[in-house]
């Protein structure tokens, strides 16, 4: 207590903005297993960093009774702070009031400090935890929503924006954080969906809960719609830490530079790991971590699309992004999902300054009248339009196969890929030898008395002219054929070749990607 009552009622009024909606509702948030909107802060920024804005801000609604109940601050917390010293933008949203609904005030929260964040060039992020519009508000609150959606797309690509879904997401409230780059969720206590089960149940007459129909799995697994899941909120929190660390503050600067690992090291192992026979899998991942920073990779997406991985990492000290296929899974083919998982990835590095390193090992795009009836044309042109557009530096190490139309896609020299390199092991053709020797030397093998031991004669003269790299490196659209265990020595001497590197695409409004 002080003895100035100006300084008395000051602190009082701060003291009761901090306790949301009260302790009663505070104490259910805490038995659903939730922190609560300024706890969240706490985790998510450096330690005493928060500088919270508009904490007196209260409701201008008088309708169904609402005018008896103003709380300070309504229900969302917004303000700024640091994450390993580097400035952020932050909105929590907080159940604790309205269930953390959003009316007007709500909105014209979060716009301000997205403002600022637009304006002073630092990365947004949103807690969310809502019931969605406030139902009293009426329309208000939808041009509260629309005003956020303009915001978050004209931020789009100008600085990062991060979601996170830490309690119910619901109705149109799913779109502002489907507009950002990055959407992180908490597994049983988070969902998001457009309608939720009793519209579903209605509607569709299917019975299904919460967690089925937009839970941390459903959409880190099934719909893509979340890019990382976590155990819990802490965690969901740290990871998004972790994330900021790799990406720049806005699109007009670079990310941050930090050696920790010797650039020249090799790794021996990395000479013996693609298996002999070339439909053998192996993990993708095991050819990564070993090149990469002390090892560090973190991966996007990591349960969505498996057969590519994408994902954040140093080379030197520098940020990359990772492209890859995963030849664990699914062979490593392009199908859509993984088409458009890494279409979006690449988008993103490109749009922020952060180089793209692919590994290839693809036997091309999936066949099939699923793939075909769902677009695989029209999603693979995506992955093609976003490494054609990328000028970011862009490096390719192809480990073994590179068949077909997927060569051209996985930013082969021809699509403005900067240093191309290729391991021994690679084989670069328009496609396996089993299936090209059974199209050119159909007739051939038709007629062949012995047509088992006539195929197996043709298939190694195949794999002697093509599945090789050495074809494509006297082109030289390969730029060199390297030991893998010199990769990451390569790579990294490859990137700060290109540190000052300058291209741009023809002036035009935008583009038309093929959504
Ligand atoms: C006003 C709301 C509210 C809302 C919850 N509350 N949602 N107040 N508008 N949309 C209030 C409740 O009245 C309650 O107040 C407190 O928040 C906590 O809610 P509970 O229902 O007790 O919590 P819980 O049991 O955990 O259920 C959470 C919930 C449920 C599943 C989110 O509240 C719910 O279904 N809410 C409505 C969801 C909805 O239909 N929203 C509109 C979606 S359409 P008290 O005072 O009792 O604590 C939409 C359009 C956006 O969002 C369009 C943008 C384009």
């Amino acid at each position: 207590m002080s003895d100035n009552p100006n300084i008395n009622k000051l602190n009082q009024l701060k003291a009761q903005t901090r306790l949301g909606g009260g302790q009663d509702r505070i104490d259910v948030q805490h038995k659903k297993g939730r922190l609560t909107a300024r706890e969240r802060l706490d985790l998510l920024l450096d330690k005493g960093s928060f500088r919270e804005i508009d904490p007196f801000v209260v409701h201008r609604t008088s309708d169904f009774g609402l005018h008896e109940q103003k709380i300070m601050s309504d229900s969302v917390v917004t303000g700024w702070g640091t994450v390993d010293g580097r400035l952020v933008y932050v909105y929590s949203q907080d159940f604790t009031v309205f269930g953390g609904s959003l009316g007007e005030v709500h909105a014209e929260k979060i716009c301000k400090v997205m403002d600022l964040a637009m304006k002073n060039g630092a990365p947004m992020i949103g807690l969310n935890d809502s019931g969605g519009a406030r139902i009293q508000e009426g329309v208000v609150a939808l041009a509260g929503y629309a005003d956020i959606f303009l915001k978050n797309t004209l931020a789009s690509g100008v600085i990062p924006q991060i979601s996170a879904i830490m309690g119910p997401c619901a109705g149109g409230a799913v779109y502002s954080p489907a507009l950002t780059d990055f959407i992180f969720m908490t597994r049983n206590t988070s969902y998001m969906f457009v309608t939720g089960p009793d519209v579903v149940k209605a509607v569709t007459h299917e019975e299904v809960t919460q967690e089925e129909l937009g839970g941390a799995s459903v959409h880190s697994e099934k719909s893509g719609v979340c890019h990382v899941a976590a155990d819990s909120e802490a965690d969901t929190l740290f990871l998004i830490r972790k994330l900021i660390g790799y990406l720049p503050q806005n699109n007009m600067e670079d990310a941050p530079f930090i050696t920790t690992d010797d650039p020249l090291r090799m790794d021996e192992a990395l000479n013996n790991i693609v298996p002999d026979d070339a439909n053998k899998p192996y993990d993708i991942k095991e050819v990564i971590r070993p090149i990469v920073d002390d090892g560090n990779f973190f991966e996007i997406h990591e349960n969505y699309a498996q057969n590519i991985v994408v994902g954040f990492a140093r080379l030197g000290g520098h940020s990359v992004g990772i492209v890859a296929n995963q030849p664990a899974v699914l062979a490593g083919v392009l199908d859509i999902d993984a088409s458009e998982k890494a279409a979006r990835f690449v988008r993103f590095c490109d749009a922020f300054n952060i180089p793209i390193i692919t590994f290839e090992d693809v036997p091309g795009f999936l066949p099939g009248t699923f793939q075909e009836h769902h677009g695989i044309i029209r999603s693979g042109a995506k992955l093609l339009y976003a490494y054609c557009e990328a000028t970011v530096p862009k490096l390719l190490v192809i480990t073994r196969k590179a068949y077909g139309g997927a060569y051209c896609v996985m930013s082969s020299k021809h699509i403005r890929s900067d240093v191309n390199f290729a391991w021994p092991t690679a084989e670069i053709a328009v496609m396996g030898p089993d299936g090209a020797v059974n199209i050119i030397f159909r007739k051939e093998l038709e007629k062949a008395k012995d047509p088992v031991k006539r195929k197996a004669e043709l298939v190694a003269e195949y794999k002697e002219k093509f599945a090789n790299p050495y074809v494509a490196a006297s082109r030289g659209y390969i730029d060199d054929v390297i030991e893998p265990k010199e990769t990451r020595p390569r790579l990294i001497n490859a990137l700060e070749m290109l540190s000052n590197k300058r291209d741009g695409n023809p002036a035009k409004k935008h583009g038309n990607i093929p959504l």
